[in-house]
């Protein structure tokens, strides 16, 4: 089965991607528009790889789309396309409604046209599998029990209100039109490849960079934080066994608050890279004002993921985060490229 991967050249995607082509000798189609976040150095192991054909383009665009399903004669579609940051959907929401939600918009119809055609067999088998957020659940007191997937949608920010819509959208072209949908709502992802405005990446780029370690108001908002490899292997596993029409969440148990997270990075970096003072990352961490409406936790209930499909998350926290930082400190050419630009513009617009 060929795929199209969208998004195939930002941070799950391409994690997405290298992981398939390491198990599959099918063809992947990768669409990418390389926006800010995307980046094709992430997929520049595939150079040689002649399963793998890398298109640059959006996924509103319905004539593109419409001619990559038909000349590849795909078979599924992975759209982890989307505006993904929280900030600066915060700051500016327009791309986050017109990529996540008229973009979404357009990938489904086009998947609908390309899907009435098939023939009988290709039509059963064919799959769209849509990748979405924990957010779209709304923020969790201390005391709730971690959302499932039959909680409603309480989403708080421009991010995760555009995100919800998608949802919405995925699963009225199933009721509607039979559309053989999945959708997976994930927890917090991290691990290679992630770009360094999420919590981690920042967190390591500025340790590394004698820079403080921004934690917005008292660091006690809690994530559940999820190795993106796990992720992939969880989206597999949904695409090739999960129940058309259904959700899963994936989540890796492993809540911890923010200031947890960052102490706990600066004491592997002490390890792994020890400061030349003799001092702790720790002391550059630095409280700072707090994001607007922000969430005070996310917790994710991935029992129906575990039960029905038999996946279970294999790193844990700790065991994933020293991959995380490994992998940081292996590549820091990757680093220097991608937070030249605009990069730049954006850390004076959120932290000065
Ligand atoms: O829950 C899944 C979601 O996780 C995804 O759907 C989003 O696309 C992804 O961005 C992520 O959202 P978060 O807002 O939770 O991730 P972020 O890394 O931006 O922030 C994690 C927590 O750390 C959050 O409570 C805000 C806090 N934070 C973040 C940054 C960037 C800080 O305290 N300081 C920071 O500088």
């Amino acid at each position: 089965m060929t795929i199209l991967v969208t998004g195939a050249a930002g941070f799950i995607g391409s994690n997405f991607v290298l992981d398939w082509l390491n198990q599959s000798k099918e063809d992947v189609v990768s669409l990418d528009l390389l926006t800010y976040a995307g980046n094709l150095e992430n997929l520049s192991s595939l150079s040689q790889n002649s399963n793998h054909h890398f298109i640059q383009g959006s996924i509103g665009d319905r004539n593109l789309v419409s001619e990559l399903l038909k000349k590849y004669q795909v078979g599924a579609i992975v759209n982890f396309a989307a505006e993904s940051h929280v900030d600066r959907s915060i700051h500016e929401s327009k791309d986050f409604i017109e990529t996540n939600i008229v973009g979404t918009y357009n990938l489904l119809e086009s998947a609908r046209s390309y899907w009435n055609d098939l023939d009988k067999n290709l039509k059963q088998d064919f799959r769209f599998l849509h990748v979405s957020s924990d957010e779209v659940y709304g923020s969790l007191n201390l005391t709730d029990p971690p959302s499932n997937e039959s909680d409603p949608y309480k989403p708080n920010s421009p991010y995760s209100a555009s995100k919800a819509a998608s949802d919405h959208l995925v699963r009225a072209w199933f009721q509607t039109y039979k559309l053989p949908v999945l959708t997976v709502n994930s927890a917090n992802n991290y691990g290679p490849f992630q770009f360094p405005e999420k919590l981690i990446p920042l967190s390591i780029l500025n340790a590394l960079n004698d820079k403080p370690l921004p934690i917005y108001a008292d660091g006690q908002q809690v994530r559940d934080w999820l190795y993106v490899k796990d992720h992939c292997s969880a989206i597999r596993e949904i695409l090739i066994n999960g129940q058309i029409g259904e959700t899963y969440n994936v989540g890796g148990r492993h809540e911890k608050t923010n200031l947890e997270v960052v102490e706990t990075l600066c004491a592997i970096l002490d390890e792994l890279k020890p400061k030349s003072n003799g001092k702790s990352y720790v002391d550059q961490i630095t409280f700072v004002k707090d994001r607007l409406g922000h969430d005070k936790r996310y917790a994710i209930d991935a029992s129906k993921l575990e039960r029905e499909l038999d996946w279970r998350a294999q790193e844990t926290f700790e065991t994933g985060l020293r991959k995380t930082v490994l992998w940081y400190l292996d590549h820091e050419a990757w680093m220097d490229h991608v937070v030249s630009g605009e990069y730049q513009e954006w850390v004076k617009k959120q932290y000065s």
